[in-house]
């Protein structure tokens, strides 16, 4: 019996190791996982900049759905999203990966948890906690700076923080419910919050079974 346990712990942390980040849009979630590439060596998978790339691929057969869905901050069918993060997971060399925006909804999170959630092992789940008028400040910066996003707007913005609200938030609730949460404030600078985070990333790594 114990002899099982131990080698299904040594099969699990065997397997990729994953952290899902999630926060309001304009939490800081992409700024924060830059960071934790360079510091701590993770893969980058955001799901809005995977969906993005598709959108853009002459030929896809998803592009105008995708569109349509992040016009109106709604989330697309776990299908598509999850079938991008496991292409993405595959062709990386890496065995860390930050799954950024995901799982958004309970469509993501049952569709996650058939096709993938056995093929990885789960260390916990990043929160950004940040005020909704920093948040909107700071998406309609970014578009105001050129970033070119059909979503940075106020009107796209209001939708995309009502999805947050309604459909996101009870993920996040359900993973806290399980200890797997890691609250970050997201409140400050780019530097001040990655201090916080660092934190995080460096208790769970020293602690060795990971
Ligand atoms: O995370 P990001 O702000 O880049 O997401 C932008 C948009 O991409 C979301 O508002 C949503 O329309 C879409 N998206 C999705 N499913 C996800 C992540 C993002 O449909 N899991
Ligand atoms: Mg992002």
């Amino acid at each position: 019996m114990l002899s099982t346990i131990r080698t299904n712990k040594l099969l699990t942390t065997m397997l990729p190791k994953i952290v899902f980040v999630l926060g309001a849009p304009g939490s800081g979630k992409g700024t924060q996982c830059q960071n934790i590439v360079k510091e701590f060596g993770f893969d980058h998978l955001s799901a809005g900049d995977l969906l993005r790339a598709e959108r853009q691929t002459p030929g896809s057969p998803d592009g105008e759905l995708i569109e349509q869905h992040i016009k109106e901050g709604k989330i697309v069918p776990v299908e598509i999203t999850c079938r991008l993060i496991e292409k993405a997971m595959n062709v990386s060399k890496n065995d860390k990966f930050l799954i950024d925006g995901f799982p958004r909804n309970e469509d993501n999170l049952i569709g996650w948890n058939k096709q993938m959630s056995e093929k990885v092992q789960l260390l916990f789940v990043l929160f950004f906690e940040c005020d909704e008028k920093t948040c909107t400040e700071r998406c309609l910066s970014r578009g105001a700076a050129g970033s070119g996003r059909s979503d940075d707007n106020i009107e796209s913005l209001k939708k995309r923080f009502q999805t947050y609200q309604n459909d996101t938030l009870p993920i996040i609730n359900l993973y806290d419910e399980q200890g797997l949460v890691k609250r970050i404030d997201a409140n400050g600078s780019p530097s001040a919050v990655f201090d916080l985070v660092k934190v995080v990333f460096n208790d769970v790594l020293s602690k060795g079974d990971n």
